[in-house]
């Protein structure tokens, strides 16, 4: 279990914490290991009937880590990463996601995926994949436009436009919003609060809401296919370098 990530259950609610602060609770292979235990526990533990994910330190997540993807580029469909999309998309409990501070890339399109997701003020959303050389992922091609529009998420994807908490608010990607001293506490309340109601009736309105899912399912499969070639690619290799420093990227 890696330290960066923190699984508590309580009250027949799992809490799962990005716990890395320091990197912006930026996901690593590990993180994505210990969460997948995590999820694949709940799917099956009678004792969970909601999963609650948390960022520590005011922050959501910053998204992949970077140097793992730089390092040992995460390929293939049994990668940490993929894995946890898989898990996502087939996730059994509910899901609540509280989201303060930054929430970028898979910390934006994991939310896609979650049933209850609320924030507070200092939340700020992006999905800078062409920044990064790289294309959408978690489905979200197909889930963000339909969410927000296809006009506000090409200028995300695009452009890499950052959401405020607000923002995301009105467009439909958070459902509430608090102070961010309210947050923590109030998606602990909405999480137990689902633990408590039927999980039958609970089950059976996911289910329908979400519908099979093979249209998201298939979208998954394609994006993962160009991910992980851009991955590998030198524009990709230029925009991590970039990154680390701290200057614009030359793609020629
Ligand atoms: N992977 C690895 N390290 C990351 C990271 C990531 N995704 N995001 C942040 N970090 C690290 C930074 O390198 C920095 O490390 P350092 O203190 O050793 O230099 C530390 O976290 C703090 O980040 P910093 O950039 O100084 O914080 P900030 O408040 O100025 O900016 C972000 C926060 C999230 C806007 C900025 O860090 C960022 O753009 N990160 C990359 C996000 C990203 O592209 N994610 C991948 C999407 S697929």
């Amino acid at each position: 279990m890696s330290e960066h990530i923190l699984v508590d259950v309580k009250d027949k609610v799992m809490t799962i914490t990005f716990n890395r602060p320091d990197k912006k609770n930026a996901l690593t292979h590990a993180m994505y290991q210990a969460i997948n235990s995590a999820i694949e526990r709940a799917n099956t533990d009678k004792t969970v009937r909601a999963v609650l994910f948390l960022g520590a330190g005011g922050v959501f997540t910053a998204g992949n880590d970077l140097m793992d993807f730089r390092d040992k580029p995460p390929l293939g469909p049994d990668a940490p990463v993929s894995r946890f999309l898989q898990n996502m998309l087939k996730a059994e409990k509910p899901i609540v996601a509280a989201v303060g501070g930054v929430a970028v890339g898979v910390g934006l399109t994991m939310l896609l995926h979650c049933d209850l997701v609320i924030g507070s003020k200092s939340a700020r959303l992006s999905a800078p994949f062409v920044d990064l050389a790289l294309v959408p992922e978690a489905g979200s091609s197909l889930l963000l436009p339909r969410t927000i529009g296809h006009a506000l998420a090409s200028d995300m994807f695009f452009t890499g436009r950052v959401l405020s908490a607000e923002e995301a608010l009105a467009v439909g990607i958070l459902s509430r919003l608090y102070e961010d001293a309210d947050l923590e506490g109030e998606a602990r309340k909405l999480a137990l609060s689902l633990a408590r109601k039927a999980p039958d009736a609970i089950r059976l309105t996911r289910r329908l809401m979400r519908g099979d899912r093979a249209d998201v399912a298939k979208r998954m499969a394609e994006e993962g296919e160009l991910f992980a070639r851009q991955l590998v690619s030198k524009e990709m290799k230029e925009a991590i370098q970039a990154f680390l420093e701290k200057r614009a990227p030359d793609f020629g």
